[in-house]
Formats: C-alpha cells, structure tokens, sequence
C-alpha cells in the first residue's frame, strides 16, 4: 500500500521528460530502477545497458538542472566478482580465479596463482572490483557516476552495496535473480529447486526491512556523505543450506534440490559481506533473524502467484553457451 502522504509518478527512468517531473519539489533521491538479471545481462546487453548507464546518466542530467541534496544509489555486491580470499600462507587475495572452470573441470573453489586452494574471507569496500557480467558493469557504472557527478553539482552522493536481498514484496517470477524468490517460486509451483555447481558457494543474505533501514541512514546521516558501504548481515550461508531452510519453511520438504553439477558463466563461488565500514560509520547493523526472515517470506509466498521461468532461464543460457 502506498502512504497516502507519497505522490507516484510511473515512468521510464531513460525519459528526460518523465525524470524532470519526478524531481520537482524533491529533497533527495534513492536510486533503484535497474535491470537486475545477472545471467540475462550477457545476452540482453543493451537494454541492460540503456536502462542501467543511460537510465542513470538521464537521472544526473537532470539534477544538473534540479540538484538535490542526497542521491543515495543501490550497487550491488556484484562488483566484486570472487570475494576476498585467504592463501594457504595467511595473505590476502583479491583476485581469486577459478581457472579449472574454464578447462571444463567441476572443481568449483578458487586457486591462487600456484593452483593451491583459497579459504573465502568477508569482503569489504576496498575490495578491487571485478566485473564479471553486463550487470556488474553496470552497477559500477551507476556508483561511478553517483560520485563522479554528485560533488561538482554541490550534491551528496551515498551508495550502498546490497548482498542477497530477500522479504516480502520481491519479484518472485525473474528467474534471473534473487536466489530465495527463485527457490520459493519452484516450492511454490511444486518443483524442486534447481542449484547450480554443488550448492556450497556462499552468500550473505540481507532482509528487505534491514536495508530499508541502511537507506534512511544514508539519506540523513551527515557522516554517510560521498562514501560506498556494503550492507548484509554479516553472516554467511551456503546456497544448499538456504535451499534446505526454505523448504522446511514453506513445508516443502519433500522436494528435494536438484544440484546441476554445472557453473553459469560470470557467477562466482564465494562473497559474503564485511559489515565493519557500515557499522562504524552509519551504526548500520542486520537485525533480522534468518529463520524468522524465512518464515515471513514463506507466509507471504503462499499468498502469491507466480510464474516458474527458471526452465526457460536454463534453456536461455545453455542455448547460448552461458552454463558450462
Ligand atoms: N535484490 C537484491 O538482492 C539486490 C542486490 C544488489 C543490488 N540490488 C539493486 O537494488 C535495486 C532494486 O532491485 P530489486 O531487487 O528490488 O529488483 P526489482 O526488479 O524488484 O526492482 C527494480 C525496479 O526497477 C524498475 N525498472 C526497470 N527498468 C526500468 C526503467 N527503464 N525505468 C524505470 N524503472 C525501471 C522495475 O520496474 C522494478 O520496479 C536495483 O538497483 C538492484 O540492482 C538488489
């Protein structure tokens, strides 16, 4: 339910016209309008592209006319590629590779430069980015250009690098996306869900009302100005566990996952959020159980409809060479 206090103006974020009228009267701006399939940017690239960079090269056009004080933007941990790493000789590695993959071997976790095994570490801001798919790019192209262009037009630019997002109210029928929404979609349809390589990468799972919370304190918060915060719990899980917990959650037990034994190009294996920039600087800290999370999202799914795409997702990316 929209608050009866909030005006909504519907409109392509690529339409000049459409964005000027939205920023009339307007304080502040929270960036969120993308395109947001990893898997379907490497085919879909221009429309990724137009809506991502040019939705939000027009944003900051128009600011130039109509400046605010804030432009808080959503990144995303994508940017990062591979997390950070550990090598067996305490050192930190940043740019984890996973080279067996691309001889067509299911050895799934990253080596360093000497083949030896790497022990997955949280991932903080400083992080160099690797940019594994179109969305990546893109999203580091929107946090680019939050920054480059907020200074000189006597803005504040904040933004935020959102981990695994998950709660009521997400898009539950793109099966590009959104790893929770997808499983809950199969349980939902009485399928199994599908698990990509073995079901061990891990990922940080944040809920919908924490990073609500992260956002108004970007907004207001004078200290977050002109800086880049992840935001997760801070907690690490893997993909299988997360599939076993939704499923007890959605009473779907017996729907055992399918694991697929193979990798979509551009996915990652292991990034899980270092919370310590976000803590200190905003207070920012997850407060959402995970199971609570779940059985919130279950109940709200179970009041859902929603299309289970995710074959036509597979037949998508193997058509195109896109899962090895
Ligand atoms: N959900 C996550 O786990 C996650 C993680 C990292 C970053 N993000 C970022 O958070 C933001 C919101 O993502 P979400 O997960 O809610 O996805 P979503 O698909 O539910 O929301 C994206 C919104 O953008 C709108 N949009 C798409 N193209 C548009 C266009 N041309 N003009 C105007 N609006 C357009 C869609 O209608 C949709 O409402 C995105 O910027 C995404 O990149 C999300």
């Amino acid at each position: 339910m929209l608050d009866p206090e909030a005006e909504l103006v519907r409109g392509d974020v690529r339409n000049k016209d459409v964005v000027r009228k939205a920023l009339q009267g307007v304080d502040s701006v929270v960036h969120l309008a993308a395109e947001v399939g990893v898997g379907q940017s490497m085919y879909e690239v221009e429309r990724y592209t137009s809506t991502n960079d040019v939705g939000t090269a027009v944003l900051f056009e128009a600011l130039i006319d109509a400046p605010v004080r804030r432009v808080v933007t959503a990144s995303s941990m994508s940017i990062y590629g591979e997390g950070l790493y550990r090598d067996a000789d305490g050192g930190l590695v940043q740019d984890a590779d996973r080279p067996n993959l691309r001889d067509g071997l299911s050895q799934w976790e990253p080596v360093d430069a000497q083949g030896r095994p790497l022990q997955p570490v949280p991932t903080p801001e400083w992080k160099r980015p690797a940019l594994s798919s179109i969305y990546a790019l893109n999203k580091y192209v929107q946090e680019r250009t939050t920054h480059i262009m907020a200074a000189p037009y006597g803005m504040e630019g904040v933004c935020l690098r959102l981990f695994n997002v998950y709660g009521p109210g997400q898009a539950l029928s793109n099966p590009y996306t959104g790893v929770l929404a997808i499983f809950a979609s199969r349980f939902l349809n009485g399928q199994a869900p599908l698990i990509f390589e073995d079901g061990e990468q891990r990922r940080d799972f944040v809920h919908v009302s924490d990073v609500a919370r992260a956002f108004a304190e970007a907004l207001f918060l004078p200290q977050a100005a002109g800086g880049t915060f992840n935001i997760g719990s801070g907690k690490d899980r893997s993909v299988r566990d997360v599939a076993d917990s939704l499923a007890r959650a959605m009473g779907r037990n017996d729907l055992s996952a399918e694991v697929v034994g193979k990798a979509r190009i551009g996915d990652i294996r292991h990034c899980f959020c270092d919370t310590t920039l976000a803590a200190e600087r905003l207070g920012f800290e997850a407060k959402q159980d995970f199971e609570a999370g779940l059985a919130e999202l279950a109940g709200w799914v179970a009041q859902q409809t929603a299309k289970d795409r995710v074959s036509e997702m597979r037949a998508e990316l193997e058509a195109r060479g896109l899962v090895a």
